[in-house]
């Protein structure tokens, strides 16, 4: 990049000005050090900008020929890092002019006729976020099919369901990870809805008040995928609402793979050792040989600092703008950038992990066992069998439960006299109701963790996601 403050004035618009900028002022500027990501959605808008305006008559058919042409040998040299980036021409756009006028002339001039930078931005940054939300929903459903095929293996393995991280009653392996197959499933809803309500496109809008060109706006609107034009060109060159919905969306999902790489960090634990995750995504200690340390579950854990950091670093620059376009949108894009790219690496590093873990069926099994997992279980048998009140059934079995620690044993280990001590008309049959396999079939309403029920959700999803 040159960075070689101009002594005069700017080329693009320094019509009026008698010296160039200040250094400074160049460096607090110039956008074309993080912009340049834009170049392909710059290149794609201009090219769709010009075939309207010959349609139109608005420029001749030659003029065109050579911008269209020309704009694509721009973009091949930007695509093969040959491109010769400018500070001193502020930002993407007029980057990319520069070198269509070096290439091809006077025609080049022309191509800004009917556009400002003001909609030509606002274009290229919708473009290039509706991508993102193409990319985030097929990241989700890579993710979402690694979980489905860790719950298909295990639809049916039991371990503990926690509430307060305390054990609270058996759940299946297979019910836990389609809990965030649902989740992901929701967050892929949300970068679709953002999606489809950004589907609308600025370009004509200009500076601000539209255009006395006889512009077409429904054909560029067309041949860039938009569904339709904008309807108020104040609205279209100052809103950054749709970078907004894109960045929460993007939140909401970051906080879900933070939960889920929680989980996996406690999983992975020698106290737990539910989860053995690969070599491949984890590391080790310089210091500490037997370690191997769940890295990318906590970088994951932690990446949502930046994405919702951007969120709100991007609902303040908005915050109180008069319209319509102020420089201060201009400092939109390098949140939106790195929100995106930690969001998609995370996801792939998420998909990489889950895809790779072994789920250590023994020692679910041991730990759904363990804690009085089947208490509920217990309490329920006395309303159904023995006709209690849900409340006195909870008290017996609290009793149980105490009489069981006591003796630091399991509920299943204690005696049937030990039982009837704390309510005589309890029977064998209580035994049937207090192993964990028969705890989770036993709950086989919608959504519960029944392996019949989770199968079907199994299946459901893998239609979905077909
Ligand atoms: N680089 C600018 C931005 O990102 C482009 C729009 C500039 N418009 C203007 N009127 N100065 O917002």
């Amino acid at each position: 990049m040159t960075d070689a403050s101009e002594q005069t004035a700017n080329q693009m618009w320094g019509g009026r000005f008698a010296s160039g900028p200040d250094a400074i002022m160049e460096a607090i500027n110039a956008s074309i050090g993080f912009d340049r990501r834009l170049a392909r959605q710059d290149i794609e808008g201009s090219r769709a900008h010009a075939a309207m305006l010959a349609a139109t008559g608005i420029l001749s058919d030659s003029d065109v020929a050579a911008i269209r042409e020309g704009l694509l040998t721009v973009l091949s040299e930007i695509e093969a890092g040959s491109f010769e980036f400018s500070t001193a021409l502020e930002d993407i756009h007029m980057n990319v002019e520069a070198r269509l006028k070096a290439l091809i002339g006077e025609p080049a001039g022309r191509l800004h006729t009917a556009r400002s930078r003001n909609d030509q931005v606002a274009t290229d940054f919708r473009l290039w976020v509706r991508e993102q939300c193409d990319a985030a929903v097929s990241g989700l459903q890579a993710l979402q099919r690694a979980l489905l095929a860790q719950a298909a293996a295990g639809a049916d393995w039991v371990m503990p369901g926690f509430t307060h991280l305390q054990t609270a009653q058996p759940v299946t392996w297979g019910h836990h990870m389609m809990a965030y197959v649902e989740m992901l499933g929701r967050d892929a809803g949300r970068f679709a809805d953002a999606r489809a309500r950004m589907n609308e496109c600025p370009l004509g809008a200009a500076a601000l008040a539209g255009t006395s060109f006889p512009i077409d706006r429904h054909m560029t609107a067309a041949a860039l995928g938009f569904d339709r034009p904008m309807a108020n060109s104040l609205d279209a060159v100052s809103d950054r609402d749709f970078a907004l919905e894109f960045l929460a969306a993007a939140s909401i999902c970051a906080m879900h793979l933070s939960r889920l790489a929680e989980e996996l960090v406690i999983w992975s634990s020698a106290q737990f050792r539910f989860v053995v995750l690969s070599d491949r995504f984890s590391t080790g200690s310089s210091i500490m040989p037997q370690k191997k340390n769940p890295d990318a579950a906590e970088l994951i854990r932690a990446k949502i600092g930046r994405v919702v950091g951007a969120n709100v670093a991007l609902l303040t620059v908005m915050k109180g703008l008069p319209l319509a376009y102020s420089k201060d949108m201009q400092e939109d894009k390098e949140q939106v950038f790195d929100a995106a790219d930690t969001l998609m690496l995370a996801l792939a590093a998420m998909t990489g992990m889950v895809s790779d873990m072994n789920a250590n069926r023994p020692a679910l099994e041991a730990a759904a066992a363990s804690g009085f997992s089947t208490a509920t279980d217990l309490a329920d048998w006395l309303v159904r069998a023995l006709g209690l009140p849900f409340r006195e059934a909870h008290h017996v079995t609290g009793s149980l439960v105490a009489m069981a620690e006591a003796h630091g044993c399991d509920l299943p280990d204690l005696s049937l006299e030990q039982m009837q001590s704390v309510h005589a008309g309890i029977t064998a049959e209580v035994f049937g109701v207090l192993g964990v396999y028969n705890s989770v079939s036993s709950r086989t309403s919608f959504g519960g963790t029944a392996p019949d029920q989770v199968r079907a959700r199994i299946a459901d999803w893998a239609d979905r996601l077909a």
